[in-house]
């Protein structure tokens, strides 16, 4: 298969995380006979510098003339305090899920077997966790009207939801439970907004098309509870912007780390995959980012494309480096030396040998990405 594929690395660790991803990418290509090209393009606080923009027209083209978008990161901490700045990082990444209208957010939480005791939450309660959450990507507080008070007294954010914009997504929810656990778990604050009354008005028209889906719903802050006294009892969460943005954060420590959760943003025409990670400037440049969430999401850009072996491939590699230790300092504790690269070294060695059973961790030359 051709893909061509836009590369947004963004700041702070986007660069170094998405450079590990794109070698796995690339290992792929080669194993499988598939052709990948990439095309590069600034976006955030980078682009800021260079062009004034957070998101340059250029960029946007490269992202509309191309296959699938893989997105690093975004944000820097000089505009964090400003609330004067004019511009900021995270208009870029706001501005690209609208204008590609990316109104799915596909973020899946894992508790890895391997991975369970870096989890501060007990082993019996999250051992067998598998959530999918279906985060509502266009609409809501992060785009309705803004508006501050020109004495600087009063401010506001208008969160809006149209009948059409809930449905789309929940049709997808449902599909999704329907080859999962068929279970879609709306979160909402439907005993206070109105706009979550309308998503309930909706989601259960919706869910009368999939009857061997069962609809429960529950209201956002007994569902952050939820989340960490009893996670097993979701499969598919459905809900809106904000409350999606907050609560994968949330479920991330499930995973273990938040360096592991990958993600999908999906559209019509257009699709994205992006860690759900930040920017995480204080690591910039040392070589502790993990790399893990965003070889993840090329797995789930591979699975986009209807490549399931290439995918499994890939996370079959990441297993197996979680299995060896062979990661970084946020969820190593037996080496202290695994930098983000030699993690990528790794996974782009294991596909390039998949049938090298002899794998160990002293088989391989850290840094010099070769398996002897
Ligand atoms: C995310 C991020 C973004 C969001 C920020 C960077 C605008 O936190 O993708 O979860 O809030 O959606
Ligand atoms: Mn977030």
């Amino acid at each position: 298969m051709k893909l061509n594929i836009a590369v947004l690395p963004g700041d702070g660790i986007g660069p170094e995380v998405t450079e590990q991803a794109i070698k796995a990418l690339k290992a792929i290509a080669m194993e499988f006979d598939h052709t990948f090209t990439f095309t590069y393009a600034p976006v955030g606080a980078i682009a800021i510098d260079e062009t004034g923009s957070p998101l340059p027209e250029k960029t946007l083209k490269v992202c509309e003339t191309t296959d699938a978008i893989l997105f690093g990161a975004i944000g820097d901490p000089k505009y964090d305090n400003d609330p004067s700045a004019k511009v900021r990082p995270e208009q870029g990444l706001l501005q690209l899920r609208k204008s590609l209208g990316l109104f799915a957010n596909i973020r899946p939480v894992k508790a890895y077997d391997t991975l369970i005791e870096k989890s501060p939450l007990k082993r019996n309660i999250i051992k067998g966790t598998d959530i999918s959450i279906y985060r509502e990507l266009t609409g809501g507080i992060y785009f309705g009207e803004k508006y501050l008070s020109e004495d600087g007294h009063t401010a506001s954010d208008l969160c809006v939801y149209s009948t059409y914009e809930i449905a789309r997504i929940a049709h997808l929810a449902f599909k999704a439970a329907q080859s999962r656990n068929h279970k879609v778990t709306l979160v909402d604050k439907a005993n206070v907004l109105e706009s979550s009354r309308l998503w309930r008005r909706v989601t259960k028209e919706v869910a009368a098309y999939y009857p061997d889906v069962e609809l429960d719903f529950l209201f956002v802050d007994n569902a952050a509870m939820q989340m960490i006294l009893n996670p097993k009892q979701f499969d598919v969460i459905l809900t809106e912007n904000m409350f999606g943005d907050i609560i994968s954060d949330e479920a991330s420590v499930i995973g273990g780390s938040i360096g592991l959760l990958a993600s999908a943003s999906v559209g019509e025409k257009y699709a994205m995959f992006e860690p759900i990670h930040g920017s995480y400037p204080q690591a910039k440049g040392k070589g502790i980012a993990n790399p893990i969430a965003s070889i993840l999401s090329a797995a789930m850009l591979l699975e986009h494309f209807e490549l399931h072996a290439e995918a499994l491939m890939l996370r079959n590699a990441v297993e197996k480096s979680l299995k060896l230790h062979i990661t970084t300092p946020d969820i190593n504790t037996k080496y202290d030396n695994v930098t983000t690269s030699k993690v990528g070294d790794f996974i782009e060695d294991y596909i390039s040998n998949p049938k090298d059973t002899n794998l160990n961790f002293k088989n391989i030359h850290l840094g010099q990405s070769t398996i002897i």
